[in-house]
């Protein structure tokens, strides 16, 4: 039982860290600690010391099978407080300590790592056990590295806990995780789930539940059948199978009493959140999972046995880990998948152990997919637009937070993993290459990054309303619009087009200047056009900025001799349809039809959609660039009915 330990100015309180309580279970954990007894030290920073290394073990299963504390006192010389193996409980650990005081010497952390390092860990450690060196100090004063160096090349792991700064430790801790900077001795109890979580990590690495091993245990046949059982953590003391850290469940290993299935359950609280059937032959058996199930912190295990249950019980088990508080219900019936279950009214087995043992390691590492590297965007692409998606895989898929893409030009949605253009591109009409870098960490604490490479490309000056074809009538001689060029290069601030050739050629066109530095291809006044001479020309225009392109218009010379009644051509009509609801697609209709209802010849009829490479074109642009002829000639010629 607890005693009641007073000291001068502390009441010591016996602090319970349930999160990660008693995960010295099954571990082999030997921990030296060095306690500062400086002359530096006032009695009540001893005293928080010796209340905070009590509460530390009062966390930690102490036990010769399990988890070790041995205790050094150090000012400038090393004085030793107890061994591994000699206080194997808190409240013997706590009277021990009641002795301790500071002393009249100087501070000096190497005469401590020398006897832990030569009276303690040289000829006292278990095999297979984790090994650590706490130092709780408020010097930085080692005037030897000998024997930490020698600690630390044996694998053992070295902390610091100091009112110092972290930094002043970086190159004495074997891991910056490791340190503990700027505490106040006063409030050194609030620190114990760092401390605790340091040597007791938040995840499983490799670590086992079981009460007593299933393959040695002496167990006897259960007559339970429909029956489940929750393996809910010891609500008080040391539990076997309080799952303090997540990880993934690899294996399970237990012993049957009787040949049999059972449903091996996963409990989030009283969630069922996994299940799977597992078959007893009789005897010892080790079923492993593939793939591993994600486990979360303070999960629970249980199973439901249709019939009688096959695992193999002791009815009467003994010592620290023996269960108290498993729940059983004997009318469970199968569950599925994401049932609540109310374990709450169900009742408990004092004394009763069973014969399984589990096994969460460290849960797979997330991968990411997709994102390959190099892409290839414009560097004139639009705000918004997408550029690449990201994937990740992980047994904890619900909690990813992509970091920062290092790089001010693109973000991520952290839902869908999408990379877009967050800020426009600088133009430098050269290739350009971006770095974006994620890194994310699951619910597991589990990091995976991946680094992303973009390269721009220059977009090209392109003329976006060519190749296009213009159609009109042979009796047209007035100067006449039939184009104004769109061509658009974001690498150039301007752009030059000239007229490079005309098939056949003549003297009917020329390219000038329209509105606002555009240019137009215009019908000249006193044209003479005829459908009997040339039904087509084909002029070709070349616009010129950073780069330079060539492309084509057809002027379709109609022959007004014939006229003949139109009908809609079918792809007309779809293209009208698609386009129905926007004032201007209206108003390019009507123009449209006025176009259309003139024209007097067969092939007038068969206006093809745009079918020479215009990909990014619909008919509607066209049709649009019809208009402008229209309009143009409408306010020239009013009531003139034929062009
Ligand atoms: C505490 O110190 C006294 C005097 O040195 C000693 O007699 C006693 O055994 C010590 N107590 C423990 C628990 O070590
Ligand atoms: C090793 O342990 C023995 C007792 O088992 C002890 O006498 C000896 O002093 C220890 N060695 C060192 C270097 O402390
Ligand atoms: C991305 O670019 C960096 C720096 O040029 C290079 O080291 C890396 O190999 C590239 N990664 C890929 C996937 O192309
Ligand atoms: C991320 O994508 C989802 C799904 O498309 C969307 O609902 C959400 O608003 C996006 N988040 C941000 C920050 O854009
Ligand atoms: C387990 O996972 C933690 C967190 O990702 C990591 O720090 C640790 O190195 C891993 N251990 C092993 C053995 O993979
Ligand atoms: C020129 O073409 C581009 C690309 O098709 C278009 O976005 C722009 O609106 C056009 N400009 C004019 C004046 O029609
Ligand atoms: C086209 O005609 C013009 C004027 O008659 C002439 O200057 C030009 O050289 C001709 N072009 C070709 C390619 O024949
Ligand atoms: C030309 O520019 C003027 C003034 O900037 C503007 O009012 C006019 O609408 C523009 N015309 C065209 C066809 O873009």
């Amino acid at each position: 039982m607890e005693k009641n330990f007073l000291s001068t100015a502390v009441i010591f309180s016996f602090l319970i860290v349930r999160a990660s309580g008693f995960c010295g279970v099954h571990q082999t954990l030997d921990v030296v600690i060095l306690y500062d007894v400086s002359s530096s030290m006032k009695s009540t920073s001893i005293a928080y010391q010796v209340s905070f290394i009590h509460n530390l073990a009062g966390n930690i299963y102490l036990h010769s099978d399990h988890t070790n504390i041995a205790g050094i006192g150090v000012g400038n010389t090393a004085h030793y407080g107890w061994g591994l193996r000699d206080y194997l409980t808190t409240d013997d650990l706590m009277a021990r300590m009641q002795n301790i005081t500071a002393t009249s010497e100087g501070s000096d952390i190497s005469p401590g790592m020398d006897m832990a390092w030569n009276n303690i860990f040289s000829n006292n450690t278990r095999s297979g056990s984790t090994r650590w060196v706490l130092v709780f100090t408020d010097t930085k004063v080692m005037s030897s590295t000998t024997s930490l160096d020698a600690i630390k090349a044996a694998g053992i792991k070295v902390g610091f806990i100091s009112t110092l700064s972290a930094t002043d430790y970086t190159s004495y801790a074997s891991d910056s995780r490791y340190i503990l900077g700027g505490i106040s001795w006063a409030t050194l109890d609030s620190d114990l789930p760092t401390v605790i979580s340091m040597i007791c990590p938040p995840y499983c690495e490799s670590f086992d539940f079981y009460y007593e091993l299933p393959n040695s245990m002496a167990v006897i046949a259960d007559t339970n059948s429909n029956v489940g059982y929750y393996l809910i953590s010891e609500s008080k003391g040391p539990s076997a199978y309080n799952i303090h850290c997540c990880g993934a469940l690899s294996s399970l290993e237990f012993k049957a009493a009787t040949s049999g299935s059972f449903v091996l359950q996963v409990w989030r609280a009283e969630y069922l959140i996994y299940q799977t059937t597992i078959t007893a032959t009789g005897g010892y058996q080790t079923h492993v999972f593939s793939p591993k199930v994600a486990i979360a912190m303070s999960d629970i295990i249980g199973w439901y046995s249709a019939g009688v249950n096959p695992i193999g019980m002791a009815t009467s088990c003994v010592g620290d880990l023996c269960p108290q508080d498993i729940k059983i219900v004997t009318d469970m019936g199968s569950l599925s998948v994401g049932d609540f279950y109310d374990w709450s009214s169900a009742s408990t087995m004092p004394d009763t152990a069973f014969a399984i043992k589990f096994t969460i390691v460290n849960g797979t590492v997330p991968t990411f997919s997709g994102g390959s590297s190099p892409i290839s965007i414009s560097e004139s692409l639009t705000v918004g637009s997408s550029v690449t998606v990201v994937s990740l895989t992980d047994d904890f898929g619900d909690q990813f937070m992509f970091s920062d893409l290092g790089n001010p030009y693109f973000e991520i949605n952290q839902t869908t993993g999408l990379i877009s253009l967050m800020t426009s591109l600088p133009v430098t009409g050269v290739e350009t290459p971006y770095f974006l870098t994620m890194s994310v960490i699951d619910s597991c604490f589990n990091t995976a990054s991946i680094a992303i490479n973009i390269t721009t490309f220059v977009q090209p000056l392109a003329i976006n309303n060519l190749p296009t074809e213009v159609e009109i009538g042979d009796d047209v001689s007035f100067e006449t619009l039939l184009i104004v060029i769109n061509a658009t290069d974001p690498a150039a601030d301007s752009i030059s087009c000239i007229l490079s050739s005309i098939l056949p050629n003549t003297t009917n066109f020329r390219l000038d200047d329209y509105l606002n530095g555009t240019a137009g291809m215009f019908l000249n006044a006193g044209a003479a056009l005829d459908f009997k001479t040339v039904e087509e020309y084909k002029i070709s225009i070349t616009c010129t900025g950073m780069s330079s392109t060539e492309s084509f218009m057809t002027v379709r010379i109609l022959d007004k001799s014939v006229t003949t009644p139109y009908t809609v051509p079918a792809w007309a009509a779809g293209a009208i349809v698609v386009s129905v609801g926007s004032v201007g697609v209206v108003l390019a209709m009507v123009c449209f039809l006025i176009v259309v209802i003139l024209a007097t010849t067969d092939e007038a009829e068969v206006m093809p959609p745009m079918e020479e490479d215009e990909n990014d074109k619909t008919p509607l642009d066209d049709v649009a660039q019809m208009c402008k002829i229209i309009d143009r000639w409408e306010s020239e010629q009013e009531g003139v009915g034929e062009i």
